[in-house]
């Protein structure tokens, strides 16, 4: 009897780790797979204007976006990344957009700051409905070249990005 129980303690331990391998592994996988388009596009109310503090980046799961507040300027922010459609997170740390694929850095209005790819973050239409913010999600408009630098501020602090 002790010994079936000590048994299947045992067993328990094994599948919980198993289990605990499998969701590490799936986080790992869900940040790295690229990212399909969103769902097929529609205007997406996303609540108050001042609900989005300067030099903030919200995400939005159901536009996969990121509403971002340069400070002077309110922009939605696709997700995927131009390079090769990696999920983008933003870093609170450094106050950049930081690519976990391939490195590629953007600032907090998605302009290129470094990295492999060919441009600036796209973005979505965004307009005011007296003061609600809207996001047209069926309409990609191509991000900045790589020069532009309208918004751009140097990181604030240290980057997310693994050390090489
Ligand atoms: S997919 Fe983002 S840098 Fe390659």
């Amino acid at each position: 009897m002790g010994s079936t129980r000590r048994e299947f303690l045992r067993n328990s331990w094994k599948a919980g780790g198993a289990l605990l391998g499998l969701a590490a592994g799936w986080t790992t996988y869900e940040s790295l797979r690229p990212l399909a388009l969103p769902a097929a596009g529609a205007n997406i109310r996303l609540g108050s204007v001042s609900s989005y503090a300067p030099e903030t980046a919200t995400y939005v799961t159901a536009g996969r976006l990121f509403v971002a507040n340069t400070g002077t300027r309110l922009f939605a922010l696709s997700q995927k990344c131009p390079h090769l459609g990696c999920r983008i997170p933003f870093c609170e740390s450094s106050g950049h957009f930081e690519c976990p694929c391939h490195g590629s850095k953007y600032d907090i209005g998605g302009e290129w700051i470094t990295g492999p790819s060919p441009r600036g973050m796209d973005r979505f239409p965004l307009t005011l409905d007296g003061d609600t913010v809207v996001v047209d999600t069926s309409k990609t408009v191509t991000g900045p070249e790589r020069g532009s630098k309208q918004y751009f501020k140097p990181a604030k602090g240290p980057s997310c990005a693994p050390k090489a």
